[in-house]
């Protein structure tokens, strides 16, 4: 059930603008600086020297701390034409696909992190274009992104209830479908009444960190001070993640509805919607249902704010950072956001998947929520399954349900003559479960039982014809990559481990290069200072206790 075309940034028709029309119309707009970066970036295809010192005078920025910030994003591009370079994703899906010899085949393209798409060809970003590509065939014309698969077992769902219906991102099917009732019923409602529904439906946190949703509004309710702010996190930059990507583009109201509602139950007018950079067809169905939905949110202000490529900026801080106009490094906590968050001011800041469930929670009551899990468990999560798996795609599961019955009833299991040797867990977060693990049922209590977590819910899996020390090189060298290196421990101990898994370091007798490679990983996770450098290691730990053989042939070969 794909949608025409997918929808295309065009900016600025007609006129071309000038640096003075732009710094004019941004300036007083709050969270300017993103959105200023962008229009220049867009007009001139990059930003030049000359942009830059524009901008740092319009907004009374340093001019050398801009320049530390904007060359901290992938994105930005300093030289002529950089915008429209493509960029194919490398992402570990993507390598099992080929990216290596698509980024060979096509001309100026550079590599990108996981983009999002793990379910389909290769994403290849060719300015505000998405295209896939296949190795051997190039980059073909943009495509809709996969409706989710429907669950085989026929259970109720929350966050997909009405996703499949084609007219959902409209106002008009949004409105036919239900929508925006549940904004009126908890206009309806004192706070109070509304914090405590959220709270009795033990909604937790689906961006990865699982804090109960209702307790973080109250704090943001009861912090002093204001203006109060809902920022609604859709960076998604955990590689093999792309449920938030598939809410936004076929259930944007959904969002908005969810953002609002946050609103009321805490006291905040105004919403931020941070999208990542990768997803420039969304950002124009958000801005298509924002101006829709005008008349409905009221005095609720949504804005949208495009990232520019960095993945910690998913990290609640560092986005706040990101959208301040700072340089987006995580802060030190406490004073959490609830009450110093936007400009240190009360702020909740949400998933795109939590926002999208609590309007189907205020509709329907706490406990139709609380009886969507198995057994003891509450709720829902959406689990973006990719890798080798003959049926990838997101699949909303009640939560509780047993790894094994999602990979090989729902999903079709390994391909044909294969054997699933290793799964992922939130995404990359959570390292490696192997063949023995699959009886785990996906609930967070089981999870960490095993040394893993559920987070945002990404699950990658490798068959038995894979090397897992590579995927875990991989991985480790995302993480290099992506530390902010504000923190030692995460700066240098991602780069080490990630030189040791290539082979090119490290104590040549198997048992010290073992022992080194826990020591570098425990010290990370104990005094990282956040959830990058402290969950990086879960990775070689999880290799080295599933894979000691793999491990040790490495070893031989280096
Ligand atoms: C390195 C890092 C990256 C993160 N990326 C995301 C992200 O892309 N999206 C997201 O919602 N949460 C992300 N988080 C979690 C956020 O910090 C935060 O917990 C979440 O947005 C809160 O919303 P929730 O309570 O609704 O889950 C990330 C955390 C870390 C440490
Ligand atoms: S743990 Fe890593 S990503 Fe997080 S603040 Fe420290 S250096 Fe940055």
């Amino acid at each position: 059930m794909a949608p025409e075309a997918t929808p295309r940034r065009i900016r600025y028709p007609g006129r071309v603008q000038t640096d003075h029309d732009l710094i004019a119309r941004w300036r007083a707009e709050p969270a300017p600086l993103l959105p200023l970066l962008h229009a220049f970036h867009d007009r001139d295809g990059f930003l030049s020297d000359d942009a830059l010192k524009a901008i740092a005078h319009g907004l009374r920025l340093p001019l050398a701390d801009l320049y530390g910030t904007v060359t901290f994003y992938h994105h930005f591009a300093r030289t002529p034409g950089g915008k429209d370079a493509p960029r194919v994703c490398d992402g570990p899906i993507c390598k099992l696909k080929g990216c290596d010899q698509l980024l060979d085949e096509l001309e100026g393209a550079t590599p990108m992190p996981c983009a999002g798409r793990c379910d389909e060809p290769i994403p290849v970003l060719q300015g505000d274009r998405y295209l896939v590509g296949l190795p051997g065939q190039g980059a073909l014309d943009d495509r809709p992104p996969h409706r989710p698969p429907v669950n085989p077992m026929g259970l109720d769902e929350c966050s997909f209830s009405h996703l499949r219906d084609p007219a959902r991102a409209t106002l008009e099917g949004y409105l036919a479908t239900g929508g925006y009732a549940a904004l009126e019923k908890a206009r309806a409602m004192d706070p109070e009444g509304l914090l405590r529904l959220v709270e009795d439906s033990n909604l937790a946190g689906r961006g990865g960190a699982g804090f109960p949703t209702g307790r973080k509004w109250r704090a943001v309710h009861d912090a002093k001070g204001g203006p109060k702010t809902i920022v609604c996190n859709a960076d998604e930059g955990e590689p093999g993640c792309f449920k938030d990507r598939v809410l936004m583009d076929y259930d944007p109201h959904a969002v908005l509805e969810g953002m609002a509602i946050a609103g009321q139950a805490t006291g905040a007018h105004r919403g931020f919607l941070y999208l990542r950079y990768e997803y420039p067809h969304t950002e124009v169905i958000l801005e298509r249902a924002i101006e829709e939905a005008q008349g409905i949110l009221g005095e609720f202000k949504v804005y949208v704010r495009r990232g520019a490529g960095a993945y910690i900026c998913g990290e609640e801080t560092s986005l706040l950072n990101s959208l301040e106009g700072r340089h987006p490094f995580p802060r030190n906590r406490p004073p959490f956001p609830v009450t110093h968050g936007f400009e240190q001011t009360p702020t909740a800041v949400n998933n795109v998947e939590t926002l999208v469930a609590v309007p189907q929670i205020v509709a329907r009551g706490a406990e139709w929520y609380t009886g969507l899990g198995l057994g003891d468990h509450n709720g829902t999560k959406i689990i973006s399954l990719s890798g080798d798996v003959q049926r990838p795609g997101n699949y909303e599961i009640p939560i509780g349900l047993p790894l094994r019955t999602l990979l090989e009833d729902w999903a079709g299991g390994p391909p044909e003559g294969r054997k699933i040797q290793a799964v992922t867990m939130a995404g990359l977060s959570g390292g490696f479960l192997g063949v023995n693990d699959l009886d785990a049922t996906l609930d967070e209590p089981c999870l960490r039982g095993k040394g893993s977590f559920l987070g945002a819910g990404g699950v990658m899996v490798f068959d038995d014809s894979r090397d897992m020390v590579e995927v875990a090189r991989q991985a480790m060298s995302f993480f290099a990559h992506e530390s902010c290196g504000k923190c030692f421990p995460c700066r240098i101990g991602t780069q080490r481990l990630t030189e040791r898994l290539s082979g090119q370091a490290g104590p040549k007798d198997g048992g010290e290069w073992k022992d080194e490679v826990h020591a570098i990983g425990h010290t990370m996770s104990e005094v990282s200072a956040c959830g990058l450098g402290i969950a990086a290691p879960l990775i070689t730990e999880s290799l080295l206790r599933l894979f000691p053989d793999q491990v040790d042939a490495h070893l031989a070969k280096s």
